[in-house]
């Protein structure tokens, strides 16, 4: 059984300030296309691009699964959707919720490079470094954190919480 802590870990106020000025950043790439995970970064690739404001930016959903119903990665992770995007010699930005293993990112980079895109950079709301497994980084960063389950603002455990606008620590009771 879990519970949410008692109080969020990263409250709506922290995040919409954080996502206000990495869309400043990420404004100033010029990217084509973002590439955005489902499902668990819908709501901060809502949020970050319509900061970005781009009247010529794209953008795309894919679909990467290395989650089952558990708090744990399974190492594998299928990716789909990719075939019918435009990505060749395109700048693209990958969009993920969260860095964990780096499974998942590593995975995403090595199939979007197969369509021959000029550049592929990346960006996360969340990076947990201390749980790396694979030699994968994220160019843009929202907040690190420290090696816990969260949920909300997108992110889910077993398809629930996604709808806060809060990030909270899934803890075990
Ligand atoms: P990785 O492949 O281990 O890096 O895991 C990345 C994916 O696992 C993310 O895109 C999330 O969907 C999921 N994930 C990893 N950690 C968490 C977490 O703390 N909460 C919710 N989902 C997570
Ligand atoms: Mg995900």
């Amino acid at each position: 059984m879990y519970k949410l802590s008692k109080a969020p870990l990263l409250s709506a106020t922290q995040i919409d300030k954080r996502v206000e000025s990495l869309a400043l950043e990420l404004k100033a790439c010029d990217f084509d296309v973002i590439l955005s995970a489902l499902t668990g970064s819908y709501m901060f690739t809502a949020d970050i691009s319509r900061r970005m404001a781009r009247p010529d930016l794209k953008i795309a959903f894919i679909r990467a699964s290395s989650y089952g119903n558990q708090t744990e990665s399974s190492g594998k992770v299928k990716i789909s959707g990719l075939e019918t995007k435009d990505i060749k010699g395109k700048r693209v930005l990958i969009i993920d919720d969260i860095l964990d293993t780096g499974n998942t990112m590593l995975a995403l980079i090595q199939a979007i490079k197969e369509y021959s895109p000029e550049s592929v950079k990346t960006c996360v709301l969340l990076n947990k470094e201390s749980r790396r497994v694979v030699d994968c980084h994220a160019d843009f960063v929202g907040f690190e954190i420290e090696d816990k389950f969260v949920v909300g603002y997108g992110l889910d455990f077993a398809g629930d919480y996604r709808t806060l606008p809060e990030i909270w620590t899934l803890e075990e009771i």
